[in-house]
């Protein structure tokens, strides 16, 4: 696997940074994953414009456009080809080594950007009789509050997507002190109420999340499924007819079980069916 590190590609394992990085000390950096099928990726413009406002929000300057990002990416990508067709890529740029540890953002410091891809799935079928349902449970959020920034200190998301995996799941569906949805570990979430596609807003308790803007503007330029953004309690959460998580990496999943019990049917929808293939003709515009 060939890597990409402060201007240079050069082997994976042979990648290299000091300890007193800022982002393996603090935890002091913004990452991005970007899935390419076929060499072509989904949402690279969003994706980088994410990254752009997390670290905008945080004061790491890097001075690189979309368009250097996707020349670089084009060419990481290429670099690895022997890894599949299908390749994610994991971008970081943290804030970069200082001589000391102190808390306060250092001067003259240079960020570290950090570039390698690894191989993710091949779509599942647009078939709800062959695609795979997801078993998830649910807890509640206890995150920080500044959760739209897409930070790589993300020891809060790991201790509570090891609570969905050491209860036998993948994911787990997080809502904040007032019992609302917010998204899940990894995910952001959608329900699907009588026909309507319903995912909560977008605010510091959940992640921007490319896929979840792609599914909410392919279905409104498609038009025959109504979408709405909107506060998502856990009851109508329990009483849905069908829950989606949706990500860079897993596109829209649809979850057949949530807390040990049948989502809707406890088979995966129809109009996850229709939504998918929505996104799916639409996904790389
Ligand atoms: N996770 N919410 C959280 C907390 C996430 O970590 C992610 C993505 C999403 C979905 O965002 P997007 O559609 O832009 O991938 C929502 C990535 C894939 C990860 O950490 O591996």
């Amino acid at each position: 696997s060939i890597a990409y590190l402060n201007g240079s590609f050069l082997p994976l394992e042979e990648a290299r940074i000091s300890p007193l990085d800022r982002g393996f000390l603090f935890g002091d950096g913004i990452y991005e994953v970007i899935p390419y099928y076929g060499g072509k990726p989904v949402g690279l413009a969003p994706h980088m414009q994410r990254m752009a406002d997390g670290l905008a929000a945080i004061e790491i300057k890097c001075n690189k456009s979309i368009e250097d990002w996707r020349v670089l990416l084009d060419d990481l990508i290429a670099k690895n080809a022997d890894q599949g067709a299908n390749l994610g890529v994991y971008i970081h740029v943290s804030r970069g080594a200082d001589t000391k540890r102190y808390h306060a953002y250092p001067e003259n410091v240079e960020p570290t950007i950090f570039a390698f891809a690894f191989p993710i799935k091949d779509p599942e079928p647009v078939d709800r009789t062959k695609a795979h349902g997801y078993a998830v449970s649910s807890t509640q959020d206890l995150r920080w509050k500044r959760c739209n920034i897409k930070s790589t200190a993300l020891l809060g998301n790991v201790m509570h997507y090891q609570q969905g995996h050491a209860s036998g799941h993948g994911e787990i569906l997080l809502y904040n002190e007032n019992n609302e949805l917010t998204e899940a570990s990894s995910s952001n979430a959608f329900i699907v109420k009588d026909g309507k596609v319903i995912t909560p807003i977008q605010d510091h308790q959940n992640l921007p999340g490319i896929t979840r803007r792609i599914i909410i503007d392919s279905l409104k330029a498609d038009g025959s499924i109504p979408v709405e953004e909107r506060t998502v309690t856990m009851d109508e959460v329990r009483n849905a007819d069908e829950i989606w998580i949706t990500s860079s990496s897993k596109e829209i999943a649809p979850v057949i079980e949530l807390d040990g019990k049948p989502v809707g049917n406890g088979e995966i929808g129809q109009v996850w069916e229709n939504a998918f293939r929505i996104y799916t003709e639409r996904k790389f515009d």
